[in-house]
């Protein structure tokens, strides 16, 4: 059913308007005119469903999912933990979060709960298992929302016993802890599970490993959180499908632990559209790249949860989508893999937070201004090209994109504590292949390569062990890798390699590294290319470091300052394949040719033809979009693109026929 049509929806949040039926009657009406098919119901209405403790009213909900349902418009419902009523916060401190200083929230916001008290864990499943048993079986009922945003940690007293237990299952003994997280250095040997504490700004926050496992138990617990939620359903509605709405570059939970729990990933996406300070593609890039890692936590379609048809109010500038961005945006997402293209919310709210946040029915309840037309009209376009809906991507390149790297790579100190810019440095390969019209997933350490031409490692600073094994043999199988500067440095516990590294791969790879030599903002080295296939020149920035070769074949080569003359870029065979180092991060420029050089003959884009720089080609399945990312028409020849405009195309028996 999620995968069976290009959905079209919306955040409904009716319970704001129960005193006014005349606007619920109209409601329908309109979604049927803006072409709405699905609506993700009651997210933050829990103090409606349940007033007063263990008294639910659901009677009010009882109608709306009918009428919906009487007008064709399925159901996505949600759990209503992600804001809690105020007599249970009251009622109930302990499911107040507990902030690092130790200090416990008092009632307010949302999102916001402690993920461990058994308390609030009660009171969902009660209130969870009321819906299921009511509405779980209703025919329009076809995915279950859970909770909003899963986000943030909590320090109280039962995390920290939470967190221990945590420790206990992985590590068995705390003399393992203690080895892993190299408390001898400054004399923090732990003698007891009970001295134990999470990272506080007032106490421990300089131990690596504690760090990093306590970012890993915060995501573990997140996650556990969201099963009990997900299995108070299933007890009752054993079928039930289930998704959670996923956050852009979101750091706190590995999303790729979590989609594993769940039957559809989804993502909210609020891009900044008609930035002054970066073009419209490079937005669109930036947008595109959270796309396809939603696409790859799960490796299949995902759906855009929620997106603005006009403006946020939460920038710092909220810009209005101009003519044609609505769609673009919408068919952007299809292009991607997404199955759905929703928005926040159906109708603007009068008043609160969001009273100012774009919707698809604004203040003026009016079905002829701009954004309601522009709606209605994405509508027809996903009705249009329905066929799309449930086609996967053909596998092509994949970047390791993994979590805990991250959480290990920035809680360390070291050459560039001002910032190592993980998420930019995988953003400039990213832009390279998608520029280029080359499929990206993304992979974490417990990803499978099989089926990917070219992998690249950007920053892989931890490396787990089994994970450079698999780099190994998807090399020598005849795969292409790409591994950057601070790769391989340190293990799962994040305990540095002794030895030669890049670890487990200094063979592949054909060189060691010697030296890293950390950049300010700004400052560069000169790179030039030894062999004709490279660009010419380059600059490279943010941590330069030096290696020695050891088979590898130099590229590009630096040129300036006492490395000069050491590898910049080198190749090497190995196996079947053959492995690529960039010893630095270099200037955007540098990764188009580098990429076309390196995808040359292993990669096929998307679009046949060469296309102007400002129109991106994407491929799903048979399907290919051409998007103009510009305010200006662009001319093809055979086709002309009006701004911000979309062309899909379909492949049949080698030849492409236009279908939008
Ligand atoms: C998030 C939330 C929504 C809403 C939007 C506004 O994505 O999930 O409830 O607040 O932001 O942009
Ligand atoms: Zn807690």
């Amino acid at each position: 059913m999620i995968h069976d049509i290009l959905w079209h929806g919306a955040d409904y949040n009716p319970e704001q308007w129960l005193d006014r039926p005349d606007i619920l009657q109209k409601d329908i009406e309109l979604m049927q005119k803006a072409g709405i098919s699905v609506v993700s119901l009651g997210i933050f209405a829990w103090a409606t469903l349940e007033p007063h403790e263990g008294e639910y009213c659901l009677d009010w909900m009882q109608e709306v999912i009918d009428r919906l349902y009487a007008a064709g418009i399925r159901v996505n419902l949600a759990t209503p933990s992600g804001a809690r009523p105020a007599w249970l916060a009251q009622k109930y401190p302990e499911v107040r979060r507990v902030n690092p200083d130790r200090v416990r929230q008092l009632f307010g916001d949302r999102q916001n709960h402690c993920y461990t008290s058994p308390i609030y864990r009660e009171k969902v499943r009660a209130v969870n298992q009321q819906l299921a048993r009511r509405f779980g079986r209703h025919p329009a009922v076809i995915l279950w929302h859970i909770s909003n945003e899963y986000g943030g940690e909590c320090h109280c007293e039962l995390c920290q016993e939470a967190f221990r237990d945590w420790l206990r299952e992985r590590y068995g003994s705390l003399e393992a802890v203690n080895r892993a997280w190299s408390t001898k250095f400054w004399g923090h040997d732990y003698t007891d599970f009970s001295q134990i504490e999470s990272p506080a700004p007032h106490g421990e926050h300089a131990m690596n490993g504690l760090l990093l496992d306590w970012k890993r138990f915060v995501s573990h617990q997140t996650i556990d959180f969201m099963k009990w939620e997900r299995d108070c359903i299933r007890e009752i509605v054993p079928q039930a499908k289930v998704c959670v709405n996923m956050m852009y570059r979101f750091d706190m939970i590995d999303y790729f632990d979590m989609a594993r729990e769940i039957d559809l990933a989804t993502w909210d996406t609020y891009p900044t559209w008609h930035k002054p300070t970066e073009t419209l593609e490079e937005t669109a890039l930036d947008n595109a790249m959270m796309h396809d890692l939603i696409y790859s936590v799960k490796g299949k379609p995902f759906w855009m949860m929620e997106s603005t048809p006009s403006v946020t109010n939460w920038q710092p500038v909220s810009k209005v989508k101009k003519p044609g961005m609505n769609l673009f945006s919408a068919l952007q997402a299809v292009a991607h893999g997404s199955d759905g293209v929703l928005y926040f919310q159906w109708r603007q709210s009068r008043g609160a937070f969001e009273k100012f946040h774009g919707a698809v029915v604004a203040h003026d309840g009016r079905d002829d201004n701009r954004v309601f037309l522009e709606t209605a009209e994405v509508g027809k376009a996903l009705k249009l090209l329905s066929r799309v809906a449930g086609t996967r991507k053909q596998k092509q390149a994949a970047i390791v994109f993994d979590w805990a790297n991250k959480w290990a790579m920035e809680g360390a100190q070291g050459p560039r504590n001002i910032g190592l810019g993980y998420w930019e440095e995988i953003m400039r390969h990213y832009a390279a292949l998608a520029r280029i019209g080359i499929g990206v997933d993304f992979v974490s350490q417990d990803g499978d390569l099989s089926g990917y031409k070219l992998v690249i490692a950007p920053m892989l600073y931890m490396l787990r062990e089994d994970f450079a094994l698999k780099l190994r043999d998807f090399t020598a199988s005849g795969g292409t890798l790409v591994v950057t500067y601070w790769s391989g440095v340190a293990g799962e516990s994040d305990l540095c390699y002794l030895g030669d590294t890049p670890h487990g791969l200094t063979d592949v790879l054909g060189l060691r590294r010697c030296e890293i030599d950390g950049m300010f903002d700004g400052e560069t080295r000169r790179c030039v290319a030894v062999a004709p296939s490279m660009p010419a020149h380059a600059l490279g920035g943010t941590l330069c470091e030096v290696a020695a070769l050891e088979g590898a074949a130099p590229l590009m080569v630096y040129d300036e300052d006492f490395f000069a003359g050491s590898p910049a870029v080198a190749v090497n065979p190995y196996g079947k394949g053959r492995a690529y180092t960039l010893a630095t991060r270099f200037d955007e420029a540098f990764y188009r040719p580098f990429y076309k050089t390196v995808c040359e003959d292993i990669l096929t884009p998307a679009w046949p033809g060469s296309l102007p720089d400002g129109v991106l080609a994407t491929r799903r399945g048979a399907f290919i979009f051409l998007q103009n990312t510009l305010a200006a028409s662009v001319d093809l020849g055979a086709l002309a693109l009006m701004p911000y405009g979309t062309a899909v195309f379909e492949e049949r028996d080698g030849a492409l026929e236009r279908i939008l």
